[in-house]
């Protein structure tokens, strides 16, 4: 598989895979609308790897749009990460989130199926396991009805490529993301949020920058060794490797649907990741403890030796990697 399209691109995962795909030597074509990124990545991909992917500034929603690109760049392969990813915003705006999460898929494999492009990786997300107290949590954990219709759009999503292999010849690999933060080494490309971050690495580096007063860790009470919520965080070149790996196995492979959890496979607490962010880049945070947020589960991390074995992949950065890099890249932002 050479030519591969990219929806979200230009995104923050889209963005770091662009480059890992490129630096492969593949070929690609990337469509974004921008509603969630900048059309200066573009440049800075180029920066990093000496040439840029094919663009299209446009909207997965525009099946039109979509059936031009498949007849004009012949892609072998896709991966789709387009879509909106704000858990908060989610609930505010259902249908919004519905519309662009699950039409935006529908539209893509249907397009898909047209131009007989059977390959396709799916962002999922952690999120669909729920409010689970299994972890190390294994790709056989059931799923939970999602607490967000974000997580409900992941949900579907992967039910609907679910249902979809049974009678069409895709070949779907379902990539279940768990904490992704971090940048790209060069600090040329890294996550764009929008207005006041609700993640936590944002959150921590626009505090150190001034931007934001203080960070509130929500929740110091929970029954983890130090109170506070413990998550799985990747870093985003691991993360953005491992869809290299996927499409490699989708290609070398016969099969119809496979899932994967891609986390280092230990928990690390929010506390720790403050504490961790202070060390490795000398700087004073200015945060405390507030209440709990609502809808928080209390502590996830994966097993991720499926991925292991059967992609051969496993995560290399380690946290002080991902908070030298999300620092060095907040630094950098509006250079
Ligand atoms: P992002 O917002 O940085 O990237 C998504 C990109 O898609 C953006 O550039 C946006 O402009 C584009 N886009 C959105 N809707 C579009 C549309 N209709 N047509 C064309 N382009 C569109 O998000 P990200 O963090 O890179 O996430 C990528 C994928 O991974 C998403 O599907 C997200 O749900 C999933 N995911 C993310 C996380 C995370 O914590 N970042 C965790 C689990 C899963
Ligand atoms: N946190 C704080 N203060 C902040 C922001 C976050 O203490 O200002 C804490 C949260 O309470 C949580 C941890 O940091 O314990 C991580 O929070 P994030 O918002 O960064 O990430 P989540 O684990 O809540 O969310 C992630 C993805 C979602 C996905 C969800 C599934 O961002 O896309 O996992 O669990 F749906």
């Amino acid at each position: 598989m050479n030519k591969i399209l990219v929806t979200g691109g230009l995104g923050y995962i889209g963005s770091h895979t662009v480059v890992e795909l490129l630096e492969q030597g593949k070929e690609v074509i990337a469509i974004d609308n921008l509603n969630n990124s900048d059309i200066r990545v573009l440049s800075r991909i180029e920066q990093i790897c000496g040439r840029k992917p094919i663009f299209i500034e446009g909207d997965i929603l525009d099946k039109d749009l979509l059936r031009k690109v498949f007849d004009e760049h012949k892609p072998e392969g896709i991966i789709h990460f387009a879509a909106y990813k704000a858990v908060g915003e989610s609930t505010e705006k259902p249908v919004m989130y519905y519309e662009n999460n699950l039409s935006g898929l529908i539209n893509l494999i249907g397009v898909a199926e047209e131009f007989e492009v059977y390959n396709f990786v799916f962002s999922s997300s952690c999120t669909v396991y729920g409010d689970t107290s299994n972890s190390p949590i294994g790709e056989d954990e059931p799923l939970q009805l999602a607490i967000s219709p974000y997580g409900t759009t992941k949900l579907l999503g992967e039910k609907i490529l679910q249902d979809l292999v049974n009678f069409k010849p895709f070949k779907v690999v379902n990539l279940r993301y768990f904490n992704p933060v971090g940048a790209h080494p060069s600090a040329l490309i890294g996550e764009l949020p929008l207005g006041v971050p609700s993640n936590l690495v944002p959150y921590i580096t626009q505090t150190a920058a001034g931007i934001r007063e203080q960070l509130v860790i929500f929740g110091n009470d929970y029954n983890t060794p130090d109170g506070t919520n413990i998550r799985d965080f990747i870093h985003v070149v691991d993360l953005a490797k491992a869809h290299i790996k996927a499409l490699d196995y989708a290609a070398n492979n016969d099969f119809k649907l496979e899932y994967f959890n891609l986390g280092a496979g230990k928990g690390h607490s929010v506390l720790e990741v403050v504490k961790c962010f202070e060390r490795v880049n000398d700087v004073k945070l200015n945060y405390r403890f507030g209440e709990r947020r609502a809808g928080d589960v209390v502590q996830i991390w994966a097993d991720a030796s499926k991925a292991d074995r059967v992609l051969d992949w496993r995560t290399e950065l380690s946290l002080e990697t991902m908070m030298e890099s999300a620092w060095k890249w907040q630094q950098q932002l509006g250079d």
